[in-house]
C-alpha cells in the first residue's frame, strides 16, 4: 500500500501525484516553503490531505529553528503558516489545520526549545492519525447507504490520495467491499487535472475494486441508460446550510441525479465543514492557470489568443444532496440544523479557522 504522506526522520515524504499513474515516485520535503510549494503545485492535493500537509510543513519547517532567537520564534512562525494558507483557497481543511497549529504554539509559546518542535510535531501527526480514523468512521456510516450490489458513479479523487488515508467517497466504497457488497465504480476523468482517470482508477484498480472511467460529458448517457445507482463525492467545503463546494464538474453531476431520482451523497470529515461560512455563494472558488485546460499531455489544444477559464471547483447547492457523511454520523435535510448539531459535539473546535490575510 502507498503513502499519500508521511513524516520520516529525513522530512515529510509526499507521493508526487503528478507523476501518477506512470510513476510512484516521493518527495522529501524540510522547509515550508517547499511544502507550500508542492500544495500549489498540486504534488499533494485533496482537502483533508493538503491540511496533514499544511500541518506537517509548519512543524518540519520548526524543527530547524533551534537558533532563532525566541523572541522571533512566533514571527517565524507566522510567517509560515501564513505562506501554507496562501496556497489553495477553498478547501477549508487547510485553515482548519493551521489553526490547530497555530493554537498548539501559543499553548507551547514558552516551553523550552525541545518541547515546543516535539509538541508541533506531535500536533500534526495527531492531525494525520485523526484523518485516518475519521475516514475509517465514515466509511462505516456511508457504507450502510448502500445497497448489496450497486454501480457509484464518484468525480474527481476523494479516496486514500486525497485523505491521511484511506478516503472519504472512497472510503465509503471501501467499506462497503470490506462488509461484503458488491461495488463498481464509475470514475469520471475530472478535466483537466484528471484526478479521476489518473488517480481514483489508479488507487480502486490496486485495491481490485472494479472501476470504469467516463470523460466527464458521459454521465448523462449513463443515467438515461439507468447505470449508476447513486452518487458519493468529497467535499472541499461545506457552508452551514449544507451547499457543498468540489471539484469542477461536481455540480452537473448532482443535476443530473436529481434529473434521473439518484440519490447524491457527500462524504467529508467534520473538519471540511465551516460553519462560519454561511452558504455556497460566499466559499471562495480557486482559479487556477488557464494553461492547464488549455493543454492536454503537454500539448495545446485550445487555438492561440482564445480566451480559456479555469474555476477549479463549483458549488452543489444543498437541494440536490441527499445526505452529508461524516465521522460522527449521517447528515440529513435541513442541513442547517443537523450540521451544526453534529459539529457541536467537536468541542468548539470546527468552525473556527485561520483566513489568509
Ligand atoms: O484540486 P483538488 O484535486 O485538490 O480537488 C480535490 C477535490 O475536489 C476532492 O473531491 C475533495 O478535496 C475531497 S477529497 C477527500
Amino acid at each position: 500500500m502507498f503513502q499519500t504522506i508521511e513524516w520520516t526522520d529525513e522530512g515529510v515524504v509526499m507521493l508526487d501525484q503528478r507523476r501518477l499513474p506512470e510513476q510512484e515516485t516521493y518527495l522529501t520535503l524540510t522547509s515550508a516553503d517547499g511544502v507550500a510549494a508542492a500544495i500549489r503545485d498540486m504534488v499533494i492535493r485533496g482537502a483533508p490531505a493538503i491540511g496533514v500537509a499544511a500541518a506537517m510543513g509548519i512543524a518540519v519547517a520548526f524543527q530547524r529553528y533551534e537558533d532563532v532567537p525566541v523572541a522571533e520564534r512566533p514571527a517565524r512562525f507566522d510567517r509560515d503558516a501564513s505562506l501554507l494558507a496562501a496556497t489553495r483557497p477553498t478547501a477549508v481543511n487547510l485553515f482548519w489545520a493551521i489553526d490547530r497549529m497555530r493554537r498548539c504554539f501559543q499553548s507551547h509559546r514558552l516551553d523550552p526549545f525541545p518541547g515546543l518542535a516535539a509538541a508541533l510535531k506531535q500536533e500534526a501527526l495527531a492531525i494525520h492519525e485523526e484523518d485516518i480514523d475519521a475516514n475509517r468512521a465514515m466509511g462505516a456510516h456511508g457504507s450502510a447507504l448502500l445497497p448489496q450490489s450497486c454501480r457509484v458513479l464518484t468525480h474527481c479523487n476523494a479516496g486514500a490520495l486525497a485523505t491521511a488515508g484511506y478516503g472519504t467517497a472512497l472510503g465509503v466504497v471501501r467499506a462497503a467491499v470490506e462488509a461484503g457488497k458488491k461495488v463498481a465504480v464509475y470514475a469520471g476523468e475530472t478535466r483537466p487535472f484528471l484526478q479521476g482517470a489518473r488517480l481514483t482508477a489508479w488507487e480502486l484498480h490496486k485495491d481490485g475494486i472494479p472501476v470504469t472511467v467516463l470523460t466527464d460529458g458521459m454521465a448523462g448517457h449513463l443515467f438515461q441508460k439507468k447505470e449508476i445507482d447513486l452518487c458519493l463525492v468529497g467535499a472541499d467545503r461545506i457552508a452551514r446550510n449544507g451547499d457543498t463546494a468540489n471539484k469542477i464538474g461536481t455540480y452537473q453531476v448532482a443535476v443530473l441525479a436529481r434529473a434521473h431520482e439518484v440519490p447524491f451523497y457527500v462524504a467529508a470529515p467534520t473538519s471540511t465543514i465551516d460553519l462560519q461560512t454561511a452558504t455556497g455563494g460566499d466559499i471562495p472558488i480557486e482559479e487556477r492557470g488557464p494553461a492547464e485546460v488549455a493543454h492536454i499531455g503537454g500539448r495545446r489544444v485550445v487555438p492561440e489568443g482564445v480566451r480559456v477559464i479555469h474555476p477549479a471547483f463549483d458549488v452543489t447547492p444543498n437541494r440536490l444532496i441527499a445526505a452529508i457523511i461524516t465521522e460522527r454520523g449521517v447528515a440529513r435535510p435541513p442541513f442547517e440544523v443537523s450540521l451544526p448539531g453534529l459539529c457541536g459535539q467537536a468541542a468548539g473546535t470546527t468552525g473556527r479557522v485561520a483566513r489568509p490575510a
